[in-house]
């Protein structure tokens, strides 16, 4: 039988939550969200009652709302904002979840939801805080563990460059590379990024893509051996320059393509598939889920490898849930370093 649990709080009537009201044309605006007051649900036995306390903002959601399947369904018009939250339980009909429980789960935008015990995960705030389990201990965390880690294979003493490398994906990557013992070189488009990459995670160099005139040039100057892994969390004409300065057996993970995912016309670009066959390069994509069954690994050596001082991570948190969208949008044009979250 379900235990049946209450606070001593009643219940909150109304749920504030963003809906998707248009679908962006090019960088999305926050008239493309609706902030809307919903009744809190009800709960059925088996469901707790959870308070968002965190979002996530992530650059997959760009994909989610243009309405196009790609490996996920999109997210329709009049539909609450999907994505990862950290939230706590209040009233609960769930055996599994006690009132105070912080649980981690995917409610979307919104402040409270009814979720199923089986739905969350539950998370120990005494091991690491909660909000860690959106990033470095949490989805963005794991795409960079086995994104690059399976898939390029790095050895000791080679060069790994990584794009998009002050965002939460591309930090924690170089910072692994380093651990295994690459030569790592970083590229992201504001100086603050640039200093905290070198100064603070050990980057061997680093370059600012808006500043620099000719990558080709730049990739040369800084990797003077080549390029041996490539994670690649930008694509476009950042990527272009790559290709021709990769040594042969490179690897090349392809797990964002951020410089193409508000463009209103698809880019026409160069050919590359020379660069792959005369260097015999392996290009592979991922979708982290593919790992979903060694999450508990990664987390632990990423968890370990955070308590021995050698991976650090930074969150940007923008407080209050009504800035949601403002936070997106923030996200997708750079103004963060590390994990973007909204605390609500
Ligand atoms: N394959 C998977 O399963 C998987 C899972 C998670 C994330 N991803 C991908 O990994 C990448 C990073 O995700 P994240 O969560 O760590 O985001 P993030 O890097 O924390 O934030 C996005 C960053 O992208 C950069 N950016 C925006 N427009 C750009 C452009 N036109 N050219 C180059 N960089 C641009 C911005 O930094 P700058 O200041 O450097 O421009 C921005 O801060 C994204 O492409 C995302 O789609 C893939």
């Amino acid at each position: 039988m379900a235990a049946i649990m209450s606070t001593a709080r009643p219940l909150p009537r109304i749920n504030r939550q963003f809906k998707l009201a248009a679908r962006p044309v090019g960088l999305p605006k926050e008239s493309d969200f609706t902030l809307v007051d919903a009744a809190t649900p009800s709960l059925a036995e088996g469901q707790a009652l959870v308070k968002t306390v965190y979002l996530s903002v992530d650059p997959y959601m760009r994909g989610r709302i243009t309405g196009i399947r790609t490996y996920a369904d999109p997210v329709n018009i009049g539909d609450v904002m999907q994505g990862g939250a950290v939230g706590q339980v209040g009233e609960s009909k769930s055996p599994a979840l006690a009132p105070g429980d912080f649980v981690l789960g995917h409610w979307g935008w919104q402040e409270y939801a009814a979720v199923d015990g089986k739905s969350v995960r539950k998370l120990d705030p005494k091991l690491a805080p909660v909000s860690t389990a959106l990033g470095v201990l949490g989805m963005p965390g794991m795409t960079s563990y086995f994104g690059f880690l399976d898939i390029c294979k790095p050895q000791p003493g080679e060069t790994v460059l990584v794009s998009g490398a002050g965002g939460a994906v591309g930090s924690l990557v170089g910072q692994i590379a380093k651990i295994k013992g690459s030569r790592v070189v970083g590229i992201a488009g504001t100086g603050e990024k640039i200093d905290w990459m070198v100064k603070e995670l050990s980057f061997d160099s680093a370059f600012n893509y808006k500043t620099t005139p000719d990558y080709g040039e730049k990739l040369k100057e800084l990797c003077p051996n080549g390029i041996d892994c490539y994670f690649d969390n930008v694509g476009g004409s950042t990527t272009d320059a790559v290709f021709p300065r990769m040594n042969t057996f490179g690897r090349i993970s392809v797990c964002g393509q951020i410089s193409q995912y508000n463009l209103k016309q698809p880019e026409p670009g160069p050919r590359l598939l020379p660069y792959v066959l005369v260097k015999q390069l392996k290009v592979e994509g991922f979708i982290v889920t593919r790992f979903q069954s060694r999450f508990g690994e990664g987390i632990a050596q990423m968890a370990q490898w955070i308590k021995e001082g050698k991976l650090k991570y930074r969150e940007q948190v923008v407080e209050g849930f009504e800035n949601t969208p403002k936070a997106f949008i923030a996200m997708l044009e750079g103004e963060n370093t590390g994990k973007m979250l909204v605390k609500v």
